[in-house]
């Protein structure tokens, strides 16, 4: 049956109860978070700081939730490698830094992970068919890559669309995931739109029961 990922970010997390906070969101099975979206970033590829390789490392030990790394960093061409190298399960990287981003993937799925490219909500997704034909996943921004807590931008939906239409016949072959924004007022636009993985960090961690949350999100988008 149909089963939208859920992919709870730990932006929203407490940085001090990191491992706490990851049970938080694991569930029963099949009924928890499918993915733990984790946002790196280096405060020049955006104006915020999080955390990097090391942290990753102690999640990867840490939960058998498989790892969503979304590396809002400059320079990923050299950076992304050490995550997929690590156990991530797939590597995000965006399409505005990345110097070659077809290398890139080829070096993500050789480390061993799946390769995830990135687009800002500003960013055209036209001219990077050719490229996403090497990548696993595709990472629509729903809002300015920085913060959580933002309202959604449902211009992306577009963007959204005409990945859903390429990848039903057959020119791409890709999961479809969107990031920023989605709570119980959008998540249903966006399942609307064709998205298979939502990514969910404020709406998860400011719950009473981010566990609860993450079933609630997915029934509705499977409504
Ligand atoms: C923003 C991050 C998002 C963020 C989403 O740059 O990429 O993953 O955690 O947070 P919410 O769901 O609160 O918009
Ligand atoms: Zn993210």
């Amino acid at each position: 049956a149909h089963h939208p990922l859920i992919a709870p970010s730990i932006l929203s997390a407490d940085f001090a109860r990191l491992a706490d906070e990851v049970a938080a969101v694991e569930g029963p099975p099949g009924r928890g978070a499918d993915w733990l979206h984790v946002d790196v970033m280096d405060a020049h590829f955006v104006p915020n700081l999080t955390l990097g390789l090391p942290v990753v490392k102690s999640l990867l030990a840490a939960t058998d939730v498989p790892l969503d790394c979304h590396l809002m960093i400059e320079n990923p061409d050299h950076w992304a490698i050490g995550y997929a190298e690590s156990g991530a399960y797939n590597v995000t990287v965006h399409v505005e830094a990345a110097a070659d981003p077809v290398a890139l993937a080829r070096n993500l799925r050789a480390a061993g992970s799946k390769a995830g490219l990135a687009i800002k909500p500003n960013t055209p997704l036209e001219p990077y068919v050719e490229v996403l034909r090497s990548y696993d996943t595709l990472l629509v921004m729903s809002v300015e890559p920085g913060f959580g807590g933002q309202k959604f931008i449902a211009d992306v939906l577009g963007k959204v669309r005409t990945a859903r239409t390429m990848v039903d016949t057959g020119h791409l072959n890709l999961v479809v995931e969107i990031d920023g924004g989605i709570n119980a007022d959008t998540i249903e636009q966006a399942a609307e739109a064709g998205v298979d993985c939502f990514v969910a960090g404020s709406a998860v961690y400011a719950a009473d029961d981010p566990a609860r949350a993450v079933e609630d999100l997915r029934s509705q988008a499977r409504a």
